[in-house]
């Protein structure tokens, strides 16, 4: 294990192996660490997304968790799942054409359309106050994953050098992130949620929303105040999505 200093941001904690960086944000977390601290995966070996699925990372791809505390409700703490995916897609755009990136609800990085990149936000209480929140981003840098649900893609794909390392990758992650926790912060969710909509996959299209057990079809129209989307159904009502996946039609 081996601690750097990214210029400016939060130190990086890199292991050479671990299960899942989320888990040990978590395992931390619980014995009273409360960042603001990144953890590096260079191998994951039980790497996790949402919805209890695995996630796969394959050599030389990302696999990062910022680990924070914080005083907000659950609720708005919850909204940094959309300060993440902006600043995925900033890094994107650094190392493949910035056109192709775009943002599916609720937090899917998307390269050409596909999914190129996962963020899985868990929480706790911390004993020291408070709430911890691991911001889980995993980024397909080198390749993509062997056995995904759903068409995936890598930067790598885009590319004719190398793609970044992870150190390298999630020094740019980082600064991004920083500064859209500054937006966040001064203006607001609306800066946030003006943001992600300028990069949104899809809004104006058909999609079917999975809730679980329930599916629902409609028109993605937008992001509600708070985050949730916002689906027009044929009957003409509005249903506000607040947790699930969204599929439209190749993504
Ligand atoms: C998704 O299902 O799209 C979210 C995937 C999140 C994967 C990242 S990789 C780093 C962190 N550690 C984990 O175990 N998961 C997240």
């Amino acid at each position: 294990m081996v601690t750097r200093d990214v210029t400016g941001g939060a130190p990086v904690v890199v292991l050479d192996e671990i299960d899942s960086t989320n888990a040990e944000a978590r395992r931390r977390a619980e014995a009273g660490e409360t960042g603001p601290l990144w953890l590096l995966g260079l191998r994951q070996t039980a790497g996790r997304g949402r919805r209890g699925r695995a996630w796969e990372t394959g050599a030389g791809n990302l696999a990062a968790t910022y680990l924070f505390r914080t005083d907000k409700p659950p609720a708005e703490a919850a909204q940094v799942s959309f300060v993440a995916a902006l600043a995925v897609a900033d890094m994107l755009g650094q190392y493949a054409p910035a056109k192709l990136v775009s943002l599916k609800w609720p937090n899917d990085p998307l390269l050409g359309g596909l999914k190129v990149s996962g963020i899985l936000v868990e929480s706790g209480a911390s004993p020291t106050g408070g709430l911890w929140i691991a911001v889980g981003i995993g980024v397909n840098l080198a390749r993509k994953p062997i056995d995904a649900e759903r068409p995936a893609t890598a930067i790598a794909t885009y590319r004719d050098s190398p793609p970044p390392s992870p150190i390298e990758a999630l020094e740019v992650l980082s600064g991004a992130f920083d500064r859209w926790s500054r937006t966040w912060t001064t203006l607001g969710f609306p800066a946030i949620a003006d943001a992600w909509t300028a990069r949104a996959h899809g809004l104006g299209e058909a999609c079917v929303a999975r809730l679980g057990t329930e599916t629902v079809e409609g028109v993605a129209e937008g992001l509600d105040g708070d985050g949730a989307l916002r689906l027009r159904l044929a009957d003409g009502q509005v249903r506000r999505i607040t947790a699930g996946d969204v599929f439209f039609g190749g993504a």
